[in-house]
């Protein structure tokens, strides 16, 4: 129980990748801030796991989200110790076709609301000697045709890991997850219908040398390994591919 009493939150906590890393954290006696905009899915693991986790019902992009996040979880766990920044938002499509304004969109939630949220949970990540853990995508590795806008932000959440880790060393470690296709329910909502959907998963397994698509808990343990210091205490602004080969 390597983070046992430990201050986590994990934004997008109730689905998917992020559950995945809440699951695997509380498992290890983390006590976990959970952030999404839907109460109901992060309910459901508060009625799982009792007090170790607090809910907090929050559009991680509006205006004082940071704030509002690190002042709860602070009231609930008497401080932070680490972020996981996993809430993100995915739509695909060329650019011949996609919405221009989701450029914003996902900038705000993939890329702006990460940096605001470490930026005001810094004091007490720097007391606590704390870390981050930014959920990018191999999409911030790899050219993304189809799905420029996305992995444009990603790239940027990258770049935004690695000038923080040395900007925070050594007080603070800042490390990004890069995950290659995870079944979740992020796959139902990226703006492409059903055949398009089913093709681009077919296309993703090929080209996935363990040839399958990975689970939230595969995340999980990656995020928990870089929070616990006595594993990746020497490890910061590390960009890790987790994602059954795909980047190789
Ligand atoms: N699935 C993949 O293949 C894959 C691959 C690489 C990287 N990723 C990354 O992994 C992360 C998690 O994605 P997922 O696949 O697990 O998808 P998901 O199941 O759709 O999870 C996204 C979570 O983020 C929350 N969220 C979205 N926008 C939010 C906002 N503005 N404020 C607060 N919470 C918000 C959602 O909850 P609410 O709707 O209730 O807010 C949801 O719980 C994302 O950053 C994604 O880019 C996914």
């Amino acid at each position: 129980m390597t983070l046992a009493g430990k201050s986590v939150i994990v934004t997008g906590a109730g689905t998917g990748i992020g559950l995945g890393i809440t699951e695997t954290l509380l498992a290890d006696g983390a006590n976990v801030t959970v952030v999404g905009r839907r109460e109901e899915p992060l309910r459901t693991l508060a009625d799982k796991y009792g007090d170790a986790v607090n809910v907090v019902t929050q559009d991680v992009s509006a205006p004082g989200a940071g704030e509002r996040i690190v002042a709860a979880a602070t009231r609930a766990f008497g401080g932070v110790d680490s972020v996981v920044n996993n809430a993100g938002l995915a739509r695909f499509g060329r650019l011949d076709t996609i919405d221009p304004d989701l450029f914003d969109a996902m900038f705000a939630v993939n890329v702006k609301a990460p940096a605001e949220l470490i930026r005001c949970a810094l004091p007490q990540l720097k007391a606590h000697h704390g870390s981050v853990v930014n959920i990018s995508s191999v999409g911030g590795a790899l050219s993304m045709p189809g799905r420029s806008f996305y992995g444009a932000t990603k790239a940027a959440l990258n770049s935004l890991t690695r000038s923080l880790a040395r900007e925070l060393a050594p007080d603070v470690r800042v490390n990004a997850l890069m995950p290659g296709p995870v079944d979740t329910p992020m796959w139902n909502e990226t703006g492409l219908d059903a055949a398009g959907t089913d093709r681009l998963r077919d296309e993703l397994t090929a080209s996935t040398p363990m040839g399958r698509f990975g689970r939230g808990e595969e995340i999980g343990t990656w995020v928990r390994l870089l929070l616990d210091p006595d594993v990746s205490g020497w490890v910061t602004g590390a960009v890790v591919p987790v994602d059954g080969g795909r980047t190789t």
